[in-house]
């Protein structure tokens, strides 16, 4: 949830770290800080509220004081403790000689704090955090391991339970920082004559493209010119060594206006590079794969985990497997999966998507399906991260880095691999014969170009947000596939403005929400291709007409060529002809125009960083 920056080398810490912050805001944003260490002494500074207060705290300060080229770094989303000043990381020891940021939770953190209170120590914080600095320090002052700097980090580390991703700094230490990592993520880049630590590459990826991921329950001790990688007992451990293929210009906004812009802007690479690779010699293919032809052969039912917009890509997986697979899928969000207790065996695939790789929620839900013996297949858009890492195959999306809270390229991404996935369940159980997954290769790789000529309806969805006016609810409509397209439109739309939106089945209306429909009530229709199920077609287009004749005004997205709906759109909004399973890929394209634009509108400048929410969601 949080961002975090290590680095020892040759350049000034403190700008180094501030810059890698500014990178990883997107990964928690309510408070951040940062320690420099120089001297045999640490010193640090912390600011509630967005990094701009932090960088006007270090301003007054005066930057020349915070000399050294060991520095920690943190950007924080609040678990335990509000967003303070004292609750912002970094936290000092009591002997101001630690300073440690930590991402995750310290499950056990009550009676450590307690055990620290009865020796006398004065708790600066809320923070479940702040005991890992005392226990350093107290455990560098005292017993086995006084005066030994990593003895004292690993027996600290020994002691704590739960998720973390923990560094130290130690002021008898200037030359070197230990962190230790236990289900949340931590990546070394190695530099030349520099060494780094970040949450992700992001942090340092203008200095280094050479990473090492970390295995779990690792510690790095991290010095100018090499690091090493040990257990928890301290035994030698191996990280995983990596070339970055994204560049810093992957990171920055590209000139858009925010993130979220630039990266509906990449979808159609988004999707291209995803779908790049699977498909040779008549054969698709996965990425890393200890799931034979054999295991997918003998898979009966599918269980999709994921949150939020990962989702409603899986529930179009659903759609996709049963219609390919003829197998039936059933979908769950990830944090009601294991409290259910669903029923799973052996034969049962769990298809765990997660643009992060660290959502909580989403980790659990693999956790209890390889604990009930099924076969977990992850798709995600992040190398090295803890979901993939415990499944037993994954699929990689190549959205590149999605800065912007609001998931868009990567939601694109994942539907794409979902029918890859789809497509190899398909070929191990012979549901589909060779020719026709062709076709369905084929259809999917038109898809980038059909977005690329898509991205064009931008000027009139701001045109038709600013018709609108001021829109206090929103309704969004689908049927079939568009059904979670319409979900999608609904959840962008709540995110970024802040205003009440629901998607609902266009049938299900007049079971209910049909009594919402007022006079002027904007309402999003998703309209199904008139080539494919003519009935679904006809069926909404008298749906459209039912709302319209209640006083709605209608922003109906149609094919090209969809004549009989003209009639009933206040607004109509054309997507290319694409075969119906296909259709999402384009028909969510406008919808996070829309959202985005009616956010501005409403004053909300900032779309890359919606209220209350955090880019990954590493606690339950
Ligand atoms: C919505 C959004 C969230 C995420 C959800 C899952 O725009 O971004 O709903 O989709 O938190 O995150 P991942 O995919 O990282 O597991």
């Amino acid at each position: 949830m949080c961002g975090i920056i290590g680095y020892v080398g040759n350049r000034q810490g403190m700008p180094l770290a501030l810059d890698a912050l500014r990178r990883m805001e997107y990964r928690g944003y309510d408070s951040a800080g940062i320690a420099v260490a120089d001297n045999h002494q640490i010193n640090s500074v912390k600011r509630a509220g967005k990094l701009r207060n932090l960088e006007d705290r270090i301003a007054e300060i005066g930057e020349e004081n915070f000399h050294g080229s060991t520095a920690i770094g943190h950007t924080r989303w609040a678990t335990h403790g509000r967003p303070t000043n004292e609750n912002a990381h970094p936290h000092m020891s009591f002997d101001g000689k630690v300073a440690i940021v930590h991402n995750g939770i310290i499950e056990n953190f009550a009676p450590l704090r307690e055990e620290l209170q009865r020796k006398g120590i004065e708790m600066m914080s809320e923070t479940d955090s702040e005991v890992a600095a005392h226990l350093l320090a107290l455990a560098y002052q005292e017993g086995e391991t006084a005066g030994n700097f990593q003895a004292s980090a690993l027996a600290v580390l020994n002691r704590l339970e739960g998720a973390f991703t923990l560094l130290f700094m130690h002021a008898d230490h200037p030359d070197q920082i230990i962190a230790g990592r236990r289900s949340t993520p931590l990546i070394v880049g190695v530099g030349d004559n520099e060494m780094f630590l970040g949450s992700d590459v992001a942090a340092f990826i203008e200095y280094t493209k050479n990473a090492v991921e970390l295995g779990q329950d690792n510690v790095v001790v991290l010095r100018q010119h090499d690091f090493e990688i040990l257990n928890f007992d301290g035994s030698p451990a191996q990280g995983r060594a990596f070339t970055i293929d994204w560049d810093l210009a992957a990171a920055e906004k590209g000139g858009f206006d925010s993130f979220m812009l630039k990266e509906i802007h990449e979808q159609p690479a988004a999707v291209r590079d995803t779908l790049a690779g699977h498909y040779h010699n008549g054969r698709v293919t996965l990425d890393e794969q200890n799931l034979s032809d054999e295991d997918l052969k003998y898979i009966d039912q599918v269980f999709v985990v994921a949150c939020g917009s990962a989702y409603h890509s899986g529930l179009l997986a659903k759609y996709a497997i049963e219609h390919w697979v003829r197998i039936p899928v059933q979908i769950e969000v990830a944090s009601e999966f294991r409290y259910r207790d669903p029923v799973l065996d052996e034969r049962t695939l769990v298809l765990a998507i997660s643009q992060s790789g660290e959502t909580a929620d989403t980790l659990e839900a693999v956790r209890h399906a390889k604990s009930q013996g099924a076969k977990v297949l992850a798709v995600c858009n992040t190398n090295g991260s803890q979901i993939p890492r415990e499944s037993d195959a994954v699929l990689y999306t190549h959205a590149g880095p999605e800065i912007g809270v609001a998931s868009t390229k990567a939601f694109l991404a994942q539907v794409a691999a979902n029918y890859i996935v789809g497509l190899a369940l398909a070929q191990a159980k012979g549901t589909k014969y060779p020719d026709e997954i062709a076709e369905i290769y084929r259809s999917l790789e038109e898809i980038p170009a059909k977005i690329e000529s898509l991205l064009a309806c931008e000027d009139q969805v701001t045109d038709i947000a600013q018709l609108l006016g001021a829109v206090r609810t929103m309704l969004f409509l689908g049927r079939g596939v568009g059904y979670p397209v319409a979900l999608e439109g609904a959840l962008k739309l709540k995110e970024l403005a802040y205003i009440h939106a629901e998607g609902f089945p266009a049938g299900e209306l007049k079971h209910g929400p049909i009594a919402l429909i007022e006079d002027d009530l904007p309402v999003v229709v998703v309209v199904p291709s008139p080539r494919g199920v003519t009935l679904l077609h006809s069926k909404i287009v008298s749906n459209i007409q039912e709302i319209r004749a209640r006083g709605a005004k209608t922003i109906v997205i149609a094919e090209e060529g969809d004549t009989a709906v003209e009639p009933y759109a206040n607004w109509l909004i054309r997507i290319p002809e694409t075969p119906s399973m296909m259709q999402p890929l384009l028909a969510t394209v406008p919808l996070q125009f829309l959202a985005a634009e009616i956010a501005r509108q409403c004053g909300n400048e900032d779309i890359d960083k919606p209220r209350n929410l955090a880019k990954s969601v590493t606690v339950e």
